[in-house]
């Protein structure tokens, strides 16, 4: 089964295309091969505001997104222009027209473009629906849309939080023909989602079932990392900033000298509290009122809280994450989001896993971030799941809507 991911929730536009086989829900041994995957970053263009700029991350998402979709599909046989185009019918037409009212520029691409083509051998669109970027997400749904309009696809929406999950349970190598399987889960398993967004601990009993268990209160891991870097002066996205700078304090003497003693002290957050929540909105006005204590803040000052941030994220995530494993019993653990590319924190939850005899699941560096592959798979899993879920009805399409129920993670 072929199926196009297309993700368009924050600042990555991406397109991937995948071809699966086999059952999840019964063996759990379903193996895909990765088509295409195509992901642009729009960080450069937001850096200058020192974050994500809704209106600006529409407007590139309404220009790139065809670009992109055709740059992940054109190695694929099939895949080509026809001798003639032939315009859509003025029915079509004007659906198109009603689909695109926002992103008048994509629908002008569209018209121009999709008609030259022949319709490529996929058998569903999996596209991310939330949570994330209203404007943003709207862009890939009505893409997802329009295409299922035109060439009569299914729509599968997918919830990004899933995505991520997804991309900590592919199999790196791949055998001769190419495809990749799944890692094995042994429930129950827990699951950190750690993101810009969302910081969440949930519960997996059985396959695609969750229940979430506790949530960040107010800011995620990831808008922590951010929101603190830009009191240090570092650029957007503030995570791998802050991991750089924190690396350089771990590797000087002065570190070594002191035995990675810091001067600075943070707080961890609701680390002693009996529920499985998170807090980080603390962390930042700790970090600002250091800071202002501190006259000269040479680059020594900025590496050493660099590295207290990093270890008083890390030390909440795994001490919270503990507590989840242990009430639930969990034999698996699986990590998710963008936040899971820093490596103090894998190398904390590799140990954690270690103490605790069970398998640590975790995306590849190059997973850790958005992409469309994650939304390929986990569309496709779904698929598998419950044929219902293939919603092929046009009705049923035009009903989808951006950050629309979340049902999937509560
Ligand atoms: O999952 P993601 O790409 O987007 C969302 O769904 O939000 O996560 C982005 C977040 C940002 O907050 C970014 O600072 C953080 O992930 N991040 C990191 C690292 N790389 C990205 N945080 C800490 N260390 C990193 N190496
Ligand atoms: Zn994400």
């Amino acid at each position: 089964m072929k199926i196009l991911g297309i993700e368009t929730s924050c600042d990555e536009t991406a397109v991937a295309l995948v071809d699966g086989k086999g059952d999840f829900s019964k063996t759990f041994s379903p193996v895909f091969r990765v088509l295409g995957n195509t992901v642009l970053t729009q960080i450069p263009l937001h850096r200058k505001y020192g974050g994500v700029y809704p209106s600006l991350a529409k407007r590139e998402h309404a220009k790139n997104l065809l670009p992109v979709f055709i740059e992940t599909l054109k190695k694929e046989k099939g895949f080509e222009k026809k001798n003639r185009a032939s315009a859509f019918d003025s029915q079509t037409e004007a659906e198109l027209q009603k689909i695109f009212v926002r992103e008048p520029e994509l629908l002008e691409q569209f018209l121009k473009i999709i008609p030259t083509l022949k319709k490529p051998k996929i058998d569903a669109i999996a596209v991310t629906y939330g949570p994330g970027l209203e404007p943003a997400l709207w862009v890939g749904l009505n893409f997802a849309k329009a295409l299922a309009l035109v060439w009569n696809l299914p729509v599968i929406p997918v919830n990004h939080m899933e995505g991520h999950a997804v991309s900590a349970l592919l199999e790196e190598k791949a055998n001769k023909k190419k495809e990749r399987g799944f890692k094995k889960i042994i429930y129950p398993a827990v699951l950190l989602l750690v993101s810009g967004g969302h910081t969440e601990l949930i519960l997996i009993k059985a396959p695609l079932r969750y229940q979430l268990l506790g949530a960040t209160r107010d800011d995620a891991a990831g808008e922590a990392f951010d929101k603190t870097a830009r009191l240090l002066g570092l650029p957007y996205p503030g995570g791998p900033e802050i991991a750089k700078l924190a690396e350089t304090f771990k590797n000087s003497t002065l570190s070594k000298k002191t035995i990675q003693k810091n001067r600075f002290s943070l707080p961890r957050p609701m680390i002693s509290s009996d529920n499985l929540d998170f807090s980080f909105s603390g962390l930042k006005t700790a970090v600002l009122y250091t800071l202002q204590k501190i006259p000269k803040k040479t680059s020594t000052v900025k590496a050493e809280m660099a590295s207290e941030i990093e270890n008083a994220i890390t030390e909440t995530l795994v001490s919270k994450t503990r507590k989840a494993m242990e009430s639930a019993r969990a034999k698996t653990l699986i990590l998710g989001g963008g936040v899971t590319a820093n490596k103090t924190i894998r190398a904390a939850f590799q140990k954690l896993a270690e103490e605790n005899h069970l398998e640590l699941l975790i995306p590849s560096a190059e997973l850790t971030t958005d992409n469309a592959l994650m939304i390929a798979l986990a569309g496709y899993l779904r698929a598998k799941a419950s044929e219902k879920n293939l919603k092929k009805s046009w009705s049923a399409i035009k009903k989808i809507k951006a950050n629309g129920s979340l049902e999937l993670l509560k």
